[in-house]
């Protein structure tokens, strides 16, 4: 016999079932692939790392923000996470930006473009191609103040 919290639960991911069924036949309708949606919906790459070595912000021109977390294993990305206010499209490019560069160098992670992001998620609506730009911009942005970080030592040396 289940007790009423059991019920009200099964209730609730009934509920959590049929609107993940309504987004994906919405973002389906609109021009999105099943793996661009798994990704919205899954969001296997969201949220921060507290032991960052570079936390990046972006804010593209629609107003969407994105923010990145990197951890650094020598010139390697160990591990990395976004942070994403914006729209579907801009979630799942930001989500499949990490599994591109995540075990890579910062060298072959700054190569990662908006074709790469793209095939990775097979479709998405034409209007909404910035969104993956806006991942990719953020991400070349966060590596580009890695090392800029780095470069001051690497003139110090120099200058002596
Ligand atoms: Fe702004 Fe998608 S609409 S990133």
């Amino acid at each position: 016999m289940h007790t009423l919290v059991e019920e009200h639960m099964s209730q609730e991911s009934e509920l959590v079932t049929l609107d993940t069924t309504n987004v994906r036949e919405m973002l389906s309708g609109s021009g999105y692939s099943d793996r661009a949606i798994t990704y919205y919906i899954d969001k296997p790459n969201m949220g921060y790392l507290p032991d960052a070595d570079q936390v990046t912000e972006l804010t593209g021109e629609c107003g969407d923000t994105m923010k990145v977390y990197l951890k650094l294993d020598g010139d390697r990305i160990k591990d990395a996470k976004f942070q994403v206010l914006g729209c579907p499209g801009a979630i799942a490019a930001a989500m499949a930006a990490v599994d591109l560069v995540k075990g890579k160098t910062l060298q072959e992670s700054v190569s990662v473009n908006d074709r790469d992001i793209f095939s990775e998620l097979q479709k998405i609506p034409d209007q909404k191609l910035h969104c993956i730009r806006l991942a990719v911009k953020t991400l070349q942005k966060a590596i580009a103040d890695v090392r800029g970080h780095k470069e001051p030592d690497h003139q110090r040396e120099l200058d002596h």
